[in-house]
């Protein structure tokens, strides 16, 4: 008996050794941590429990049979971050470089349906040398089961990808279908074709780094919503945003203590917005004076920074909050802005998280640039993700709201739930200035007669009472008690129902 038991254990600890102590001193010196460090550091202390430890995949060809590893080159199983379950799998870049089996894709596989079944988020670490060469089609197979159950997930359980080393080829579109893609600086890169085959198609020189390593993907292409400098801080990092997530559709998000004052007043806000129009001022700092304990969690900081992403906390419930920054292009909208926008408004509306929505924009982006591109669909998506959005919608304008995109930024008329304005707001189709200058165009010659007709448009447009004389406004609020009015929105909202017309689903402009 003891035998058995002993055997266990050094099956175990063989398992535990992955690709042995040279493959993990490399991966060291890469800066990488191992598979299992990762997630010893991503879950609470000794919370992780183990699947699939034994497993070994089946190719005979190419030799394979002479090397069968314990696990198959990824770590999988489940454990809790602050007290509440995850799933995980971690690839293991010393066995066999982490490529992709059909038995190592099972093992994935197997922990997101017990994730759909349980309710529980899935979090995936990408270090991994693609699909394994020597299977071929069986891997490929394996993706493909991963992909499909991305896809079922999506909107069921929350999905976040770190990269943490090679993602490259088809394999990077299973974090491509994750909710939040996080990346390490220096050491981690996803493309869809390497750089030597960029160079024979394109004959663009370009290095891994260069084409797809975190600055890219947080800076240019969006598609990762957060560069780490290590991997011990990219792990903290999640564990950050897992607390603000549900663990399913199902559930509401977690309500955390909190230590801070509802009612408190912050009087600096009364001269946030300067005097002058067109002097920005960082929305930034409205979004920390609101949120519980100043703390803030963005998402694609990097991207596109005319808008700001990112969840609070307010009264210790996790609110997601859509703002424009007037310090970058003004805070117009544009197709970047709009779709990390839209992305977001829908990730929270899939999760039950409320929207706060703070609004200075002055309308979209003008030019061939932007036109040619879409921007008309682009913008679309913003429109349509805040239209159906059902969650609690809480918006304040601060101060510009014009044209379109005053509609866009979850206005009453997309049924947002609470829509406050600052006294300096100005709501109107365009700025006085741009007004005048076509209603009054045979005027133009006599800039002393345009001055008081911009001085009237002003009077009676720039401002926020026209707008609440109708209800498109349901109060106009001193700016320093806007984190009192907007705690007392949300929780006048936590019981909001409402229904929607019957449909297979909708088609957002994509
Ligand atoms: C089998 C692989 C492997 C793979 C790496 N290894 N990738 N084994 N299949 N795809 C093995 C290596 O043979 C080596 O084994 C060990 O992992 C470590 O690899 P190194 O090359 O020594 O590491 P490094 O120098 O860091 O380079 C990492 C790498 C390189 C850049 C990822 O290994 C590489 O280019 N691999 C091939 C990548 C690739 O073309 N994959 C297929 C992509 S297509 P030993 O025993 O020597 O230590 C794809 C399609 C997915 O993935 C489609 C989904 C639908």
């Amino acid at each position: 008996m003891t035998d058995i038991l002993q055997e266990l254990d050094q099956r175990r600890k063989a398992a535990r050794l992955g690709g042995g102590a040279k493959r993990i001193e490399a991966q060291h010196a890469k800066g990488k941590l191992t598979a299992r460090e990762r997630i010893e550091l991503l879950l609470d202390e000794d919370s992780f429990e183990e699947f699939d430890t034994f497993v070994t995949h089946r190719c005979i060809d190419f030799g394979m049979e002479e090397n069968r590893p314990a696990g198959d080159g990824v770590v999988t199983g489940w454990g809790t971050i602050n007290g509440r379950q995850v799933y995980v799998f971690s690839q293991d870049f010393t066995v066999l470089g982490g490529s992709v089996s059909a038995t190592h894709a099972a093992k994935i596989c197997k922990i997101m349906d017990m994730a759909m079944q349980n309710g529980a988020p899935v979090i995936g670490i990408n270090d991994s040398g693609g699909a394994r060469i020597q299977e071929g089609v069986d891997s490929l197979a394996g993706y493909g089961e991963v992909f499909q159950r991305n896809i079922m997930a999506s909107g069921v359980v929350p999905q976040i990808s770190l990269i943490m080393g090679p993602c490259a080829g088809g394999a990077v579109y299973s974090p491509a279908m994750t909710d939040f893609i996080f990346m390490v600086k220096d050491s981690s890169y996803m493309f869809v074709t390497g750089p030597d085959v960029v160079k024979t198609v394109t004959n663009e020189h370009v290095t891994a780094e260069e084409l797809g390593g975190a600055s890219t993907h947080t800076r240019k292409s969006s598609v990762a919503d957060g560069a780490f400098d290590n991997d011990v801080e990219a792990l903290a990092e999640v564990r950050r945003l897992v607390d603000f997530l549900p663990l399913n559709n199902r559930q509401k998000p977690p309500v955390r203590p909190f230590f801070d004052d509802v009612d408190r007043i912050e009087d600096s806000l009364d001269t946030l917005v300067p005097a002058n129009p067109n002097q920005p001022y960082d929305m930034k700092e409205l979004i920390l004076k609101i949120a519980d304990e100043g703390d803030f969690y963005e998402i694609q900081e990097d991207f596109a920074g005319n808008i700001i992403t990112g969840f609070i906390r307010l009264e210790g419930q996790s609110v997601g909050v859509v703002a424009n920054q007037p310090m970058v292009l003004a805070g117009v909208l544009d197709i970047d802005s709009a779709r990390k926008a839209a992305r977001f408004v829908r990730f929270c509306d899939a999760f039950e998280i409320p929207i706060l929505t703070l609004v200075d924009v002055p309308g979209f982006l003008p030019g061939t640039g932007q036109e040619y591109r879409g921007v008309i669909k682009h913008g679309a998506k913003l429109l349509f993700a805040y239209g159906e959005a059902t969650v609690p919608k809480v918006t304040v304008i601060t101060r510009k709201a014009y044209g379109g995109a005053y509609v866009v930024m979850a206005s009453k008329h997309l049924q947002a739930d609470i829509n406050y304005a600052w006294p300096t707001s100005e709501i109107a189709v365009m700025g006085a200035k741009g007004a005048t200058e076509i209603l009054y165009r045979s005027e133009l010659d006599n800039p002393e007669k345009i001055a008081r007709r911009t001085a009237d448009y002003e009077e009676r447009f720039a401002n926020p009472f026209v707008a609440a004389e109708r209800g498109f406004i349901d109060e106009v609020i001193q700016p320093r008690s806007t984190r009192r009015r907007v705690c007392k929105a949300f929780a006048a909202l936590r019981s909001k129902q409402t229904q929607m017309p019957w449909k297979k689903h909708d088609n957002i402009p994509l």
